[in-house]
């Protein structure tokens, strides 16, 4: 029988608190009898002392190099760059399997080492749908930065710094105190409202006071007829959400924005989507992704008009580490505990097989 176990890695990405295992979910696998390693981390949201005390075994912060080949490791983001050969098993977000810059490098090192990959992005149910993503807490997080720059904006001021919450009530707190007490009055749209990051910019807004009818949620049948659409100049905060496959039109240009001249409400667009290079972006109307340390970028929008920013910052479930890591750690469990004998790993490894053997005829290997 294999040995049963995982190997929490540390993050290394800066302002990266999240974490692939969290102490619920460790204690599931450890009940389930599995052993779970966890690197000693400052930087996760989670204390090492919280794992402990479920049972889990501490080591040394970036230690994984050096564990047992057999134990596969687990983590969110993409490893330090280096030539180093891969000898374990990574269950991680790895970003080169769409040819991103680097891919083969990448891969290369997993040939080398005679390594495996299970790139979570590619884990899906029978249905095609991911089995574990972040969706939820990126729309959720996005709405709660659009109030707060809206609220800054009220105050002819620039949305500051953000920095990650500790958990979702103080994030709530925040953005409705900051609106006054309540985000009463206000009015938002959120289009592809029925998609993950869609019900969770709806949520936020919900939670902070938004009358339910001051809640618009679009999702295909109400974009079907074709932008640009005049409604989303007459909301404060614009979150989209959609997930782009196809070439659609605009949903808003900088044409309707100057159109709509002195009369516009708009305040804030967030990009939750953030689809901010792709050639059918429906939001032409910015062009870089914006930042925890500078949030919004000024759309221009015609001399004498009201001001108007997006915020574009394609990491945002980062500013709920706590309850993102918890909700995407809980839908990634059910799979773990079936690792590696089912069909969504035959089928991660199947499809790490066909990007190697990819990479291994673009190296030379
Ligand atoms: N900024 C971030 O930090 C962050 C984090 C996670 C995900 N994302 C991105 O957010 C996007 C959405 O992800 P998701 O997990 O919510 O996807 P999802 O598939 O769960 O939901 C997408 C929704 O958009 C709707 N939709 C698609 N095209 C539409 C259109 N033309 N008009 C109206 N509705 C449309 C779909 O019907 C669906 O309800 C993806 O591009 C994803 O990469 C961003």
């Amino acid at each position: 029988m294999p040995h049963k176990a995982f190997w929490l890695r540390c993050e290394t990405k800066k302002f990266e608190r999240r974490a692939a295992l969290t102490p619920a979910t460790s204690k599931a696998l450890i009940d389930a009898g599995f052993t779970i390693k966890v690197e000693r981390d400052e930087q996760r949201i989670f204390d090492d002392s919280e794992y402990e005390a479920v049972g889990c075994e501490l080591v040394e912060n970036n230690s994984w190099p050096h564990a047992p080949t057999y134990i596969p490791i687990i983590g969110l983001k993409e490893l330090e760059e280096s030539d180093e050969a891969l000898p374990h098993s990574h269950i991680q977000f790895a970003h080169c399997y769409k040819q991103q810059a680097g891919w083969s490098g990448v891969l290369s090192r997993f040939y080398r080492g005679n390594g495996k990959l299970y790139d979570i992005e590619f884990l899906t149910d029978e249905t095609g749908r991911r089995v574990a993503a972040f969706g939820f807490h990126a729309g959720f997080a996005g709405a709660a930065a659009g109030a707060l720059a809206l609220a800054a904006s009220s105050k002819g001021e620039k949305l500051g710094h953000l920095e990650p919450y500790k958990n979702e009530k103080e994030m709530v707190d925040s953005v409705k105190s900051l609106l006054g007490g309540s985000g009463k009055g206000v009015k938002a749209l959120v289009i592809g409202a029925l998609g993950r990051c869609g019900r969770g910019a709806v949520d936020l807004f919900r939670k902070i006071g938004l009358e339910e009818d001051d809640i618009l949620k679009w999702d295909l049948p109400e974009t079907a007829k074709g932008g640009p659409f005049p409604e989303i100049l007459d909301v404060d905060i614009f979150v989209n959400c959609i997930y782009l496959n196809s070439q659609i039109p605009s949903f808003i240009t900088q044409e309707t924005i100057r159109d709509a001249g002195k009369n516009r409400r708009l305040s804030v667009v967030v990009d939750v989507s953030c689809d901010t290079t792709n050639p059918f972006n429906p939001i032409p109307i910015y062009n870089i992704n914006t930042t925890f340390p500078e949030p919004t970028v000024p759309v221009e929008v015609g001399a004498g008009n009201p001001p108007m920013s997006v915020i574009s910052i394609d990491h945002l479930p980062t500013l709920l580490p706590r309850e993102a890591s918890e909700q995407f750690s809980a839908d990634l469990l059910p799979s773990l505990l079936e690792f590696p004998d089912s069909r969504v790993w035959g089928d991660a490894e199947k499809l790490f097989r066909e990007k190697l053997a990819e990479a291994v005829k673009v190296e030379g290997l």
